[in-house]
């Protein structure tokens, strides 16, 4: 198998889809995903957990799923009801899987795994980055043991939770700082990739008619947050924002990136979460970081498209 890799999530309409293409790509054996982590964000920990085991359970997925932090340590949690709902789905309903969390914390789940793996892990995070600080706050080996994690966060144009903050950092920018500091390798999808890496209704009409059960959940979640997210693609669809980080994840030929500095703004009455690069100035600020800048989206949907022929 190839680098085991935990996806850590806050289902979350994006998240299901995201989910759907990590089991077809462990399917097809391009993506070894070794468990699945929730964290508070999109909705609470309890209602993402909750999805999560069910999302896992329709697929018949095997993958331990474990329960992470419920809110950030310094501050209170902020959620996305108004384009995800309070139940994280917008009202598709999902058969209540008889799976339970792993009985350990999310971070214990990253240590464990790293420990046990014969290599560095990956971790891909779809929601706040709370559980990774907490990881690495609380096992300061674990650093070492991971290879890189793929976040989907940040924003360099525009914000979509402030005028300056992407939603996964805004909720805790201190939890960003510390992994983009860690000296962790990282890959950041910011909303400036993501929006571009959209999905037609067209499109998502032919995802449906692949009428797998992944297919099917995919074009159901997505089909009723497409009118609640057009706007922020032009108009054109729905931004396939953690999609796109667990694709990249498993195949980076789809995007371009560049290694650059990365920061995030956690004082600022305006800017707080606000994610800062230095792509042009000559500050020669350290590259601590990988900013992936653009996607062929003709190749990205298709690859979904023909994940979700697998199930
Ligand atoms: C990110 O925020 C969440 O609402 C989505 O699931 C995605 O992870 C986009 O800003
Ligand atoms: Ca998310």
């Amino acid at each position: 198998m190839g680098v085991p890799v935990i996806v850590d999530c806050d289902p979350g309409t994006d998240d299901v889809a995201a989910l759907v293409l990590a089991h077809a790509l462990a399917q097809r054996g391009d993506l070894d995903v070794a468990a699945v982590t929730t964290v508070a964000g999109n909705v609470d920990v309890e209602q993402a957990t909750r999805n999560a085991l069910d999302v896992v359970g329709l697929l018949g997925w095997d993958v331990p799923v474990a329960r992470g932090a419920a809110k950030p340590l310094v501050a209170d949690l902020v959620t996305a009801a108004e384009i995800h709902g309070t139940d994280g789905l917008l009202g598709v309903e999902l058969p209540t899987s008889s799976r339970v969390a792993d009985g350990r914390p999310a971070w214990q789940v990253m240590r464990d795994v790293a420990a046990s793996s014969d290599q560095p892990i990956d971790v891909v995070a779809t929601g706040p980055l709370t559980n990774v600080a907490v990881a690495l706050a609380t096992y300061p080996e674990l650093g070492e043991r991971l290879r890189r994690v793929v976040v989907m966060g940040g924003a360099f144009l525009a914000g979509n939770t402030t005028p300056a903050a992407e939603f996964n950092v805004y909720v805790y920018p201190e939890a960003a700082q510390r992994v983009f500091t860690s000296g962790v390798p990282f890959w950041l999808c910011p909303l400036d990739v993501t929006h571009e890496a959209y999905i037609t209704a067209d499109e998502l009409g032919q995802a449906r008619a692949l009428g797998s059960p992944g297919a099917v959940l995919f074009a159901d979640v997505i089909g009723r947050y497409l009118p609640l997210v057009a706007r922020y693609s032009g108009g054109r669809g729905a931004a396939l924002h953690d999609p796109l980080a667990v694709v990249y994840a498993a195949d980076d030929s789809l995007c371009t990136s560049a290694e650059c500095f990365v920061g995030v703004e956690t004082r600022g009455s305006i800017t707080r979460g606000m994610t800062v690069t230095d792509r042009y100035s000559d500050t020669k600020l350290e590259r601590n970081g990988h900013l992936v800048e653009t996607v062929d989206r003709a190749a990205f949907v298709a690859r979904v498209l023909d994940l979700l022929a697998v199930g």
